[in-house]
């Protein structure tokens, strides 16, 4: 808990660690990880310095998009446990101070799911089939699909239902994969079913849940094309207004859970991807979603302005709704920020990703503890993605055959997907499956590259220089320093391409993104760098935490 915050208001400046369960840690030998698995590292995750856990998907699912295809929201899938491990879990956390954040995919369900084999069971016009979007086909006997519209996965956005009979059928839609489809949220159940789920989450104590492609939910019955420049709210499956009254009710469930001192405010976070702040800061309002990933950030290149502009937008979107800034440097979806600062074109886009990219992974390092400064430094909350905090790179040697995301499936092996940042996690000893799972287990989900042998969990924690060492360090003064975490900042001029900005009365953080060393300012203290000094310098690429004289730092505020 940052020192800024009540307990009660805990999600404004906490730090959440992403939690993919099947890579961080298997407990019953079965190569992927579970709960056991996590339950016997929470000691890791409260010598880290984190507030909470979001776990992605942890239910019943065929796992056909890693998880993110539900079949049943109140069943913990077997491969991870069982129901009461998991209340066990959220228990058990809490007791060493980590509240639990669960995933929440209301856009769709996995095709195994009750509702969806009752709709293709039942009759087109059946009442099992006005919960999702089914839909006869255009042109001479209904075989071209109801829409165009795109997929965030490529590939088709309908697929086509047999009749009883064997004749081509209706078709339905998933944005996603065929295995996702959508759910109508124009129909009661829907709404209803999903309330209940937040409260079902809820009453196991869970202190918030991540809301899935939040933005999606909605569609325009009419089912028109796309228009080749939407304004806003006028694309027909994405940011639509009626999405607003939805989260009002999610809300409503939220605070009518009592938010003492233990238990804190019960939170909303949204995985909205949109790229008008002004849009995006609407789910924000204070009736609404407490936070939202900030992907603006994420997505930007290692550059000082890029970076400066998209801060300046966040603080500046965010202030009138009262929300906190979130700071995300990656998730399960995006590549590894080792790999990603390492190359020529260092933002990140889904429509970017190509197998071979050349990378400097030393460069890549470098930028990645000096964004690590960074962003522990902004004001709000934090998310680290498992894995980041040990500079795992993306593993992009990964052999095709073992590919299983739709994003790789469906673009036909164009798109690499994102199972190279979804390995398993090393921990300890010198070779596979480095004490991800216990002696005489089934091989891993997907391999370790063998040199991850360098950056195990056991050998970073014997080495003071080492990223892990670095997180821990970073986490530990963030708690402690009463400037950071919420509240305002101040830049203050340092050099070209150099971020620097003061949080409360003395803590100063500079960031130098320029190619040449640049004198530190003015500072009583250094706390902590993400490399080595060159002098009185800062080197390229490379942050300091500062305590500054606070005679420079009055002449320097602006
Ligand atoms: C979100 C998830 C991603 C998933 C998609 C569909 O973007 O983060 O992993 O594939 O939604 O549910």
């Amino acid at each position: 808990m940052g020192s800024q915050a009540s307990e009660r208001l805990w999600w404004r400046d906490a730090v959440i660690y992403q939690i993919y369960p099947r890579s961080f840690a298997d407990g019953d030998g079965d190569g992927t990880g579970d709960l056991a698995g996590v339950r016997s590292r929470l000691d890791y995750l409260a010598d880290l310095g984190v507030d909470a856990i979001w776990f992605t998907p942890w239910y019943l699912s065929p796992m056909a998009d890693g998880g993110y295809d539900v079949a049943d929201y109140r069943v913990i899938d077997p491969a991870f446990g069982t129901l009461a491990e998991a209340e066990e879990l959220i228990a058990a956390a809490l007791a060493v101070g980590i509240r639990t954040i669960v995933d929440i995919v209301p856009n769709h369900v996995s095709d195994q799911h009750q509702w969806f084999q009752a709709a293709l069971a039942a009759r087109p016009g059946s009442p099992e089939r006005a919960r999702f979007w089914f839909h006869p086909g255009r042109g001479p006997g209904g075989a071209e699909m109801p829409t165009r519209w795109a997929s965030p996965f490529n590939g088709e956005t309908w697929t086509r239902t047999k009749n009883p009979d064997g004749t081509p059928g209706e078709w339905y839609l998933h944005l996603f994969s065929s295995a996702q489809p959508d759910l109508n949220w124009d129909h009661p159940d829907v709404r209803r079913e999903h309330e209940d789920v937040l409260r079902f989450w809820f009453d196991r104590g869970v202190a918030g849940v991540r809301i899935d492609s939040a933005a999606l939910l909605v569609k325009d019955p009419a089912l028109p094309e796309e228009p080749a420049n939407p304004g806003p709210g006028e694309h027909p499956a994405s940011d639509r207004d009626e999405l607003h009254d939805i989260y009002r009710s999610w809300r409503t469930v939220a605070d009518s859970y009592p938010s003492d001192v233990t238990s804190g405010e019960r939170i909303l976070v949204g995985e909205v991807w949109l790229p008008d702040v002004d849009r995006f800061v609407r789910y924000l309002r204070p009736d609404e979603l407490h936070t939202a990933f900030n992907f603006d950030f994420l997505a930007r290149p290692w550059d000082a302005a890029e970076l400066r502009e998209s801060i300046d937008a966040t603080l500046a979107s965010h202030a009138p709704v009262g929300a906190p800034a979130t700071w995300v440097l990656s998730n399960h979806d995006v590549t590894r920020p080792v790999t990603r600062y390492g190359r020529a074109d260092s933002g990140f886009s889904f429509e970017a990703k190509r197998m071979g990219t050349p990378t400097d992974l030393e460069l890549g390092r470098r930028r990645a503890r000096a964004a690590a400064l960074l962003s522990a430094a902004l004001p709000g909350s934090l998310y680290i993605y498992q894995g980041d905090e040990l500079g795992l790179p993306e593993f992009e040697e990964l052999d095709n055959t073992l590919r299983q995301d739709p994003m790789f499936l469906r673009s036909g092996g164009v798109d690499p997907g994102r199972e190279g940042c979804r390995v398993p996690l090393p921990w300890s000893g010198d070779a596979p499956p480095f004490g991800f799972s216990p002696a005489g287990a089934a091989p891993t989900w997907l391999p370790q590259p063998p040199e991850w042998a360098e950056l195990t969990v056991e050998k970073q924690l014997a080495d003071p220089g080492s990223m892990l060492a670095l997180y821990r360090a970073l986490l530990r003064i963030r708690r402690a320093e009463p400037g950071l975490g919420d509240g305002p900042m101040i830049w203050f001029p340092a050099g070209d391409d150099v971020l620097a900005f003061r949080r409360g009365p003395r803590f100063a953080c500079v960031v130098n993104l320029s190619d040449r060393p640049v004198p530190l300012p003015g500072h009583e203290r250094v706390l902590l760098t993400s490399g080595p000094l060159a002098g009185a310098d800062l080197p390229s690429d490379t942050a300091a935490w500062l305590h500054a004289a606070p005679q420079r730092s009055t002449q320097h505020d602006q």
